[in-house]
């Protein structure tokens, strides 16, 4: 493998799992490139203060941030125990206060009651998930009846011509492909917003959990 190819197989490999100073880099970068996107996913849960909201995959912490002055009450989730580490102490104060817990934990299994949540955001992180039916399951199984889980990816077309990301194991799927397993998770009446971000295509994929048969 040349010195390039190695490069971008750690860059990738950082980004689904940011460990180390490595990672903790690769943290403040996320924050600062992808704030378009996580300012606009964070708004489209249409918080108005009381809720409890979660961010799922919150790498950098941005999210955390914004859904900090959004809710009442805070979850973070991810699985990399240095992104972890860099929350606690970048939101000691808010997690004294009781405001945010964080958690080491998998969308695959959420470390967070049934019905807990008002919201769930997560953002670039579903190219790291094998199984999207059972991510989707575990956020319908968070949310509240008529909870509302905003989805954030980038244009599927544009990252499949990056052989950064399709030669080091990211999964990009079309949004059709993501919106059927949204569905069948039974995360429906979803909005699709569109919009360029960094020169790159991103989808915002807005669903609320269905009530049942009525
Ligand atoms: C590319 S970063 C995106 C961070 C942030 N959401 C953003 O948009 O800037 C992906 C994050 O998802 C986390 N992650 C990867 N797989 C995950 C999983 N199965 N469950 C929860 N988090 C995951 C990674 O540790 C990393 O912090």
């Amino acid at each position: 493998m040349g010195l390039r190819d190695s490069f971008q197989a750690g860059l990738a490999r950082q980004l689904g799992h940011p460990s180390g100073l490595r990672g903790r880099i690769v943290g403040t970068m996320l924050n600062r490139r992808n704030r378009a996107a996580v300012v606009k996913a964070v708004a489209a849960l249409g918080l108005t203060g009381g809720e409890t909201a979660v961010d799922v995959g919150f790498g950098g912490g941005l999210g955390l941030t914004l859904l900090l002055d959004q809710a009442r009450l805070v979850h973070g989730v991810d699985i990399s125990a240095t992104m972890l580490d860099r929350a606690r102490t970048a939101f000691r104060e808010e997690i004294a206060a009781g405001r945010l817990a964080v958690h080491e934990g998998s969308i695959t299994a959420l470390p967070l009651d049934a019905g807990s949540a008002d919201a769930i955001v997560s953002t670039n992180t579903i190219y790291f998930v094998d199984d999207l039916g059972l991510a989707f399951a575990e956020v319908a199984r968070v949310l509240k009846p008529s909870g509302r889980f905003v989805l954030g990816i980038g244009d599927p077309e544009l990252m499949g011509r990056s052989r950064m990301l399709t030669d080091n194991g990211f999964r990009i799927r079309p949004v059709a492909e993501v919106e059927s397993a949204l569905d069948a998770a039974g995360l429906t009446s979803h909005e699709h917003e569109r919009f360029a971000h960094s020169g790159l295509g991103f989808h915002l994929l807005i669903a609320r959990k269905d009530t049942g048969p009525k």
